[in-house]
């Protein structure tokens, strides 16, 4: 059974707090990147998601996020799967969206960056 509740860190060292799953799937949370297509300094962002709660998920849900930047005018979105790897371990398979503000219609060509993440669960220094 994989859980998406809980602290994660990605491949590029970015973290990730899900605080909690309700009965409908739908959660919320907060992300810490470790980078930025932009030079502003770099703050802790909510997250607002949802899961499929469909009985086939067999325990290895899909879900989707939403990271609205609380320093940036970006949007990213998150798509992915929580599986539970050959070792019993919890991980994230994700890809992203990430939408920048452009100055008009004539940039919106490169307004969109796409890409992978894989998220492991942050193990607690206790
Ligand atoms: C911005 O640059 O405008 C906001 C930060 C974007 C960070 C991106 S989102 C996809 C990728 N995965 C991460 O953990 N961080 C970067």
């Amino acid at each position: 059974q994989c859980s998406l509740t809980g602290r994660w860190i990605n491949d590029l060292g970015s973290n990730m707090t899900i605080t909690s799953v309700n009965a409908n799937g739908v959660f919320a949370g907060s992300y810490h990147t470790a980078v930025s297509a932009t030079s502003n300094e770099i703050k802790l962002s909510p997250l607002q998601g949802s899961m499929q709660k469909s009985p086939n998920q067999k325990g290895q849900p899909t879900f989707g996020f939403t990271v609205n930047w609380s320093f940036s005018d970006s949007i990213t979105v998150f798509t992915g799967q929580c599986f539970v790897d050959e070792y019993g371990k919890e991980v994230l398979k994700t890809m992203w969206l990430l939408r920048s503000c452009v100055e008009n219609i004539k940039n919106d060509w490169k307004a969109t960056r796409v890409g992978t993440n894989v998220f492991t669960r942050l193990q607690s220094q206790e």
